[in-house]
């Protein structure tokens, strides 16, 4: 098991990773220092049908257990589930000393982490991820649920007492998702190391990646969140970083339905887009090319369709949160492991997407 501690300025807390290690549980929780009264475990159908019922078993050695299941799903960041997740927390008289467990992907850990960020004011909650995305979602803090207007608009930053990683939950996730989680590691190198971005790109498939390679290249995207969530933990500065590829990957994921499109593929399509203009404003010298042939044979999308208009996207970007007075700041790289914040106007992001659309082909 390896063990990375996270310090921001509200919190510090460990993140445990490591195979197998849901069946010491109690004591990982028990380490860090917090005494609890009851539990209440947030998750969804899929991952309760395989892992539910073992990890009530795990902590009810040691605690009171209740489980609330919401469906599978982006879905699920809603109000409703909210209400519905708040509504059982008040009927099994969770209390100030309770914790949440988030067992399960970005989703369930973004509202089972914004139930325990609003929940009588603010309880504890551990992260148990179980997605290779979750990597990125279960360490920084950042928690919420999507308005019927936009993605994320709703949420807290609150951060988990804990983060228990067991890779060995990754053996039952479909290949569509381990892509999408790839697509944050890969993330993670472009903004922080060219060594880290060659390792990644000797893999040629992940199925045919070893455990102790996934754990390594786990370690290392979390690495990096880590070190970025600790200098800016409320993301007013250099934490934006991380939204590398997100300006369109929103835009595309709000444009082509959610569900229909996985987080990290669109966010796949959204990186290339962002290196393309890295490359052409900025005279980043990358191989462009040869690192988009690479994910397209890992099974990511490179483009754009091309029954979504340029504006439609233009508008959906200039309407997202991170969005200010008109304007976008978007991600580029000056080099790998160099990242920058430009301010693009609407009619900057038309010119640019029109381009680099024309080049791919897709206008
Ligand atoms: N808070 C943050 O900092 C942050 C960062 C990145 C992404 N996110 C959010 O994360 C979400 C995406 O997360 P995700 O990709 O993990 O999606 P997800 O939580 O929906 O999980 C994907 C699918 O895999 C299933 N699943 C999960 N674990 C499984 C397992 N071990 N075996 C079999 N099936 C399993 C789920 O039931 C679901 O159908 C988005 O809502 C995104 O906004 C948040």
């Amino acid at each position: 098991m390896k063990t990375l501690e996270v310090k921001t300025s509200s919190a510090t807390y460990p993140v445990y990773i490591g195979d197998g290690i849901k069946r010491n549980i109690v004591d990982l929780m028990t380490s860090t220092g917090h005494s609890y009264t009851k539990l209440l475990i947030v998750t969804d159908t899929a991952v309760d049908a395989i892992y539910g019922d073992e990890m009530v078993r795990l902590l009810e050695q040691k605690w009171s257990v209740h489980k609330v299941v919401v469906p599978s799903g982006e879905q699920s960041k809603s109000f409703a589930e909210f209400e519905h997740i708040h509504t059982k927390a008040i009927q099994f008289q969770l209390d100030r000393s309770s914790c949440i467990i988030a067992l399960g992907g970005g989703v369930i850990g973004d509202l089972a982490g914004f139930v325990a960020a609003s929940y009588m004011r603010g309880i504890d909650f551990i992260q148990v991820p179980t997605t290779l995305l979750a990597h990125d979602s279960a360490v920084g803090g950042k928690t919420g649920i999507n308005h019927p207007l936009g993605k994320n608009l709703i949420g807290a930053f609150h951060q988990p007492k804990a983060v228990i990683y067991d890779t060995s939950m990754l053996e039952t996730l479909s290949q569509t998702e381990m892509r999408s989680g790839f697509a944050e590691v890969i993330k993670h190198a472009l903004i922080s190391s060219e060594d880290f971005l060659k390792e990644l790109m000797s893999i040629r498939s992940l199925d045919e990646c070893s455990k102790s390679e996934l754990a390594h290249m786990l370690y290392q995207g979390i690495e990096v969140k880590a070190s970025i969530v600790q200098k800016d933990e409320r993301e007013q500065g250099v934490r934006a970083f991380l939204n590398l590829g997100h300006t369109l990957g929103h835009a595309i994921e709000a444009e082509y339905g959610y569900g229909v499109i996985t987080h990290g593929d669109a966010i796949a399509i959204g990186m290339q887009f962002a290196l393309y203009v890295s490359e052409k404003k900025l005279g980043l010298s990358l191989h462009r090319t040869e690192l988009k042939e690479w994910m397209k044979k890992l099974g990511f999308p490179v483009q754009v369709t091309q029954d979504i208009s340029t504006k439609t996207f233009v508008d959906r970007m200039i309407g997202d949160k991170k969005a200010r007075g008109g304007t976008v700041q978007f991600v580029l790289l000056k080099q790998v492991g160099d990242a920058v914040l430009q301010s693009f106007t609407k009619d900057d992001l038309h010119q640019w997407l029109e381009e680099w659309k024309r080049e791919e082909g897709c206008l």
